[in-house]
This record gives structure tokens, sequence and C-alpha cells, in this order.
């Protein structure tokens, strides 16, 4: 007989319906890949919730009514709809808190903390509303962390089955601010834990303390965050729950990344018709405003503007360059500093940098397909998908050996690794790339190994399905 397991999938962001980040991304692709999973011996019927933000795009909304949940001794409403993503069931959740911070990261960080709070909650009390009873309840980052928490004091407190629960950690440092007298105006009470006393209070250490299971984006940084550098004082907490920390690495949409087909390209090209990714380069030369030098190496950032992702080495870095010869195209917004920081390194550089401080997702293919090396030295990177989508386009990525760059990245096999944050070994890495780019051969031996790597869901979640059947084994 097939076994089903019913998986509730909490996340504050998905594509297609909102993305700010890289968490938007997968939590609009993982929950597909681990349905795609189901046979005649196990079906996944993996549900997704989202809050209801004002920007959500979505179509053919389905309202399934209200239901309250008690806050300060009141009643509060939460209003739930349905709607798909290629047939799995997807619920938006709305309501006054949700409505009252606007965007999905608002700058107040104690409305987000209500907000994320009643979404947490909310997210708990819907499978009674919809008759629907989960077998795991998989959150994401500090937003849902919440749910994990109430879901075994509640059942505590009410003597009933627990539910298994997976919190996945995109991003350990944001661990949202002290929710303690938000978590008590549901009625719910600040449980005895072991974690650190600065961080019994707040929504990831409490989610974290809850789950069942604790996955990093990649097994590297499963491994960092048990460090004191990365561990962002939690480390001995996470070290004392032994093996139920594992890192899983990300996937990509390897449908809607791919240059054999991706409409925003000039040229389309695969493995076996590389040599038509040079059009590529001459089309983006020409439309940033560089000369059509097909030897000159091009360089791209396409980041977030943030020294997590080691911006400012890339400017440091490119300063002592002077005398080499390369062109370098930077994409992106964020700290206003570091757009200011971008946009004089272009002044300096004249003719040689081209610098656009917005977001194109269009101009960001554009970038992968067309230019020749990816930069990405991050202080650290949990996962990170641009490296995987820049080798899946031909652009060989450098990248400090941090996180998911480490997991993905094979120094002189599909790109350059360096270790220290530090501009000069990053210069050093951009001149060894130079050195392997005047090689034609050498460098196509690179650009055909990144471009041949399997970064698909399938794996990871397949190893999500092993680790949800442990977990409601033991629960
Ligand atoms: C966060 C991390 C990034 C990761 C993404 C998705 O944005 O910074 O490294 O790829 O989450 O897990």
């Amino acid at each position: 007989m097939s076994q089903t397991i019913n998986i509730l999938f909490l996340a504050a962001e998905a594509e297609p319906f909102i993305k700010v980040g890289g968490l938007g991304d997968v939590a609009g692709s993982l929950p597909r890949a681990l349905r795609a999973l189901s046979d005649d011996d196990v079906k996944l019927d993996v549900r997704l919730v989202l809050p209801y933000h004002p920007a959500v795009k979505a179509e053919n909304l389905k309202p399934l009514g209200m239901f309250s949940l008690v806050r300060g001794g009141a009643e509060i409403q939460v209003e739930a709809f349905e709607t798909s993503l290629n047939g799995m069931p997807v619920y938006l959740i709305g309501g006054e808190p949700i409505r009252a911070s606007g965007s999905v990261y608002s700058l107040n960080a104690m409305l987000d903390a209500e907000k994320y709070a009643f979404f947490s909650f909310a997210a708990l009390e819907l499978p009674r509303h919809i008759n629907w009873q989960p077998d795991v309840i998989h959150g994401n980052d500090w937003h849902t962390a919440l749910s994990m928490y109430g879901s075994l004091t509640k059942s505590w407190e009410e003597g009933a089955r627990r539910v298994a629960s997976v919190i996945t950690l995109h991003n350990l440092p944001f661990m949202g601010p002290d929710a303690s007298a938000i978590i008590e105006s549901y009625g719910l009470k600040l449980a005895q834990t072991d974690l650190p006393g600065w961080a019994r209070v707040m929504p990831l250490p409490l989610g974290l303390w809850a789950s069942d299971a604790i996955v990093a984006v990649s097994p590297t940084y499963g491994r960092e965050i048990l460090t004191q550098e990365y561990g962002c004082g939690l480390d001995e907490f996470l070290r004392s729950r032994g093996e139920t920390v594992s890192g899983i690495l990300n996937g990509l949409d390897v449908a809607s990344f791919n240059p054999a087909d991706d409409t925003a390209l000039g040229a389309n090209f695969e493995l076996e018709s590389l040599e038509k990714r040079a059009i590529n380069k001459g089309l983006l030369q020409e439309r940033l405003g560089l000369l059509r030098e097909p030897e000159t190496p091009l360089l791209a950032m396409v980041s977030r503007m943030d020294t997590q992702k080691g911006v400012d080495l890339v400017f440091a870095a490119l300063k002592m360059m002077k005398r080499s010869k390369w062109q370098a195209v930077i994409l992106g917004t964020g700290d206003p500093k570091l757009e200011e920081a971008a946009l004089e390194l272009q002044a300096l550089y004249p003719g040689r940098i081209k610098v656009e401080t917005r977001y194109d997702g269009g101009l960001a293919r554009q970038i992968y397909a067309g230019s020749d090396m990816f930069l990405m030295p991050s202080r650290y990177e949990p996962c990170g998908l641009s490296q995987m989508i820049a080798m899946r386009y031909g652009c060989v990525p450098i990248v400090r050996a941090a996180g998911g760059l480490n997991d993905t990245v094979t120094h002189k096999v599909t790109g350059f690794v360096f270790e220290k944050p530090h501009h000069l070994a990053l210069v050093a890495a951009i001149k060894s790339a130079f050195k392997v780019f005047a090689d034609r051969e050498k460098w196509q031996a690179i650009q055909r190994a990144g471009m041949a790597q399997d970064f698909s869901w399938e794996n990871s979640a397949r190893k999500y399905l092993t680790l949800y059947q442990s977990i409601i084994k033991k629960s």
C-alpha cells in the first residue's frame, strides 16, 4: 500500500507569488520538486502557506472563509484563501498584522515580529480549518519559526499528537527581535529551553529548539553554523543537537534558467554550441556601452549590495587592478553607501566599468550569458544561487570558500575558489583566472565542466524526503 506524507510548507515569500530574495526561489521550487517525487510507494502532498502580503500576485483566489485566534484576550480574524501552483494547493493567510507592515520585510522589527507571529500561529490553525492533517510542518527562517515552537508547546499543553517538524536555515544571523510579549499575548508561555539566555525570547532560536530537524541550505553551512565564527552565539546549542543538524544543498530551477531556451538572450546556446556564447558577449558589451572586445575578460557581479556578499571586496580589488586589461559590469541594489561606492568606481574607470543600481532580471540573464567571470566573494553564503546560474550559463565563478559556494564550485575545475575574505585574495584569484582565460582550450574546459553540473532539485528533494520519513518515525 502506498504511504501519503502530508507536508505543510511555510515561508515568508515564494516565487511566483512574491519574491524578495533567495528564500523566494527556494520556497517556490522545493515544494513542487517534493511533490514530483511522488510515486507508487509514497505520495507527497506538500501544501505551501504564505502571508497574503499586499504585494502578492495571485490568480483565481478562492476565499476559504475566516477563523480566529485569541490575541491579548480578544479575537483576531484570520482570512484564508486558496490558489494553486501546477496543481499544488497554495494558501494565503491575511489579516490585520499582515496588512499593517506592508512590505514583506519592513524596517520596523516589531511590526515584522507581530506580522510573522500572527502568520505562524494562524498557519498552525489552518489545517483544522481545511480539514487536512499534516504529518510534517516545514518552516523556513525566523518568520515561520514560531510555528514550530507553537506546534510543540501546544501539543504539550493539549496532550495532543506531536506533529514532526523541520526548519530550514537560509540565514542564521536574522533571528527576529525579542518576541516574548507577542508570544504571551497569544496565550503561549515561554518554555524552559536550553538556549542561551538572550535567545530564549527570539523566534528563530525558539523554532530551532522546537524542531525535530534543523537543515542548513548547504552541507558546508551546516558545519559552519556549529563554529564560533558563523554560529552567531548559537553554535554551542546547535552542537548539542548533534545529528539533528544537517545541510542539504538548494537546487536551481533548471527549467527557468536554461541558456538553450532563455528568451532574454540574443543567442541561445548549450554545451555543444558554446561558441555561440560569444554573440551574447558582444551584445552585452554593446548594451552596456563597453568596447566590443571579444578577447578582453569581462568580469561580472550581480548581487544585492550588501557587505555579506563582499561587494566592497570587489570594489577594492578592481581599484588595485589598474594595469591589467579587463571590463566589468555590476548590477544590483541595496545599501546606498555601497551603491555610491560602485558608482565612484565606475567614474574611476570610464568606459571600462558599467554599474546599474537596480533590479533587472532580464539584464541579469544577459550578464550570466555574456560575461566571462562571475565574482562572488561572500563573507558568508548559506547557499547562493547566482554561482549555479553562472556555471549553467558558461560564466566562470570566482568565489570565496564559504557555505554553498564551497559546495558548488571546485577550484580550477568549475571555477576559482579562494579562502581569505580579503581583497588581495580576490585579486590573486582574478589574476589566476585571467591566466587561464588566455588559454582558450583550458578556459573552455572549465566552462564546460560548470555547464555539465547537475544543479536540479531532484537530489536535494530526495534528501528532504528521507529526512521527513526519519522524523515522522521518531515523533
Ligand atoms: C539566503 C542566503 C543565500 C541562500 C538563500 C536561499 O538568501 O543568503 O545564501 O542561497 O537564502 O536559501
